[in-house]
């Protein structure tokens, strides 16, 4: 046999229940967010790597060290997309949405790709489910996005989460912030014990010295500066409304004030919900909200305010589903009762029930078996007798009770046993 060619590592292939637990996250993920007015885009893998060196931030982790960038046939540099918003804020600023809507709010998912180190719940190619609302300064906005992200993972079963929420304030109040951060990092030059991540840091990116999981460098941060005491007025009258909000609609949060995010292009507003239950990558979704973004990128001023969820990360957190059991799984035992057997399968599915045509070799007993395997709910066998006599023996897989059936009647004879129960 030729030696086969591998998957790339932090790459995964998705079969069934993986690839179903993905179909049920997009399709809730559709449900409940259309029902808050979202649309869904459609955006490429594919951009100039410039895209997100202006909107993730030349000093992030994201843009450092992360992303997949390689010069195209005619040396431009093209990256994958590491997340996706910054390919929805092009695409809004291309189509000129602002010019035709004041409000728009937008759905995106596909697969993301970080150059990061595998582990469970972190991969290379990931997934994510992205929502952005365009347009609105409103502390309105920024609530709504968040009971909806909510009310998506309790539909989707998870109850167990935490949402974890602070304020970044804006160009007047975070720069104070940011010095006086840095005063207290520099202060502590002293003590030493700073990893070598965050001594870096506190020259390229402070704020990023807070959110290191590294246990030497969070006791040496616990009496840091917090964001919220810099908030200016006008951003603490934000936040303070959308607490509000989510208290008036008992919606659970903890203050956290070392989350300030990895991507650069957050103010105001910025929250993420973890799990206890997946180990260390326990984020499965985050967001905040980006005032400045579609303008620095050479678009309109207009504000926004999103979220993506990590669709691998809920995946591991879904119970298992049972799989799915098709209705039928139709046998011909020689070659006119096959070709019987494949038009009665025609005609079963164009009136809308799923199942199987037997295609295999080998005697009855092996074609038995792989119904069986088939998890089918009904197994209908033509032999020589019913292609005489034009029946179709109907077995019941679950009691084993059979009963012929004349062919043009099976479908009838399907529908009223199934009575109304979804057959698909
Ligand atoms: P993010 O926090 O970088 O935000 O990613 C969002 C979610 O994607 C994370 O919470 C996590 O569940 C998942 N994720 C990230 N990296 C990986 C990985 N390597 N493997 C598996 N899952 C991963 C953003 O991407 C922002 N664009 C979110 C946003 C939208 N902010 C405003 N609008």
């Amino acid at each position: 046999m030729a030696a086969h060619v591998s998957r790339i590592k932090g790459f995964a292939d998705m079969f069934p229940p993986d690839s179903d637990a993905f179909g049920f996250l997009e399709d809730t993920a559709r449900r409940v967010f259309s029902r808050c007015g979202f649309v869904e885009l459609r955006t490429p893998v594919l951009e100039y790597t410039d895209l997100f060196r202006r909107s993730i931030g030349e000093e992030t982790d994201v843009v450092q060290k992360e992303m997949f960038t390689f010069p195209d046939r005619n040396d431009r540099l093209m990256t994958l997309r590491p997340e996706a918003t910054a390919g929805v804020m092009r695409a809004y600023i291309e189509d000129a949405r602002h010019t035709r809507e004041s409000v728009s709010r937008l759905f995106t998912t596909g697969p993301m790709f970080r150059y990061e180190r595998p582990q469970k719940g972190r991969m290379r190619q990931f997934h994510q489910l992205n929502c952005e609302c365009l347009g609105s300064h409103s502390p309105y906005a920024d609530a709504d996005m968040i009971a909806m992200l909510m009310r998506f993972l309790r539909e989707i079963g998870l109850r167990e989460l935490t949402l974890k929420i602070n304020s970044l304030g804006c160009s007047t109040c975070r720069p104070l912030f940011k010095q006086a951060l840095v005063e207290y990092l520099n202060g502590l030059a002293g003590q030493g014990g700073l990893c070598e991540d965050c001594s870096r840091r506190m020259q390229t990116n402070p704020l990023r010295v807070l959110d290191c999981k590294q246990e030497g460098c969070r006791r040496l941060t616990d009496a840091a500066p917090r964001l919220l005491d810099f908030n200016c007025p006008d951003c603490r009258a934000h936040f303070d409304t959308v607490i509000r909000l989510l208290e008036a609609e008992h919606i659970p949060f903890e203050l956290d004030h070392r989350l300030v995010r990895g991507l650069d292009y957050y103010c105001r507003t910025t929250f993420e919900v973890v799990s206890g239950n997946i180990g260390s990558q326990s984020a499965v979704a985050g967001g905040g909200r980006y005032d400045g973004l579609v303008k620095s990128l050479g678009g309109p001023d207009v504000p926004g305010v999103g979220f993506a969820c990590g669709m691998e990360r809920l995946a591991l957190l879904l119970p298992q589903q049972a799989p799915k059991r098709p209705l039928f799984y139709a046998l011909g035992m020689n070659e006119d009762a096959r070709a019987l057997c494949f038009s009665l399968a025609q005609r079963l599915r164009e009136a809308g029930f799923a199942g199987e045509i037997h295609t295999g070799d080998g005697g009855f007993k092996s074609a038995m078996r792989q119904a069986g395997k088939s998890g089918a709910h009904y197994c209908l066998i033509i032999g020589e007798d019913e292609a005489a006599s034009g029946t179709v023996m109907v077995k019941d897989m679950d009691s084993g009770e059979q009963q012929a059936v004349p062919q043009s009647d099976v479908v009838q004879h399907l529908a009223s046993t199934l009575g109304g129960t979804d057959h698909e």
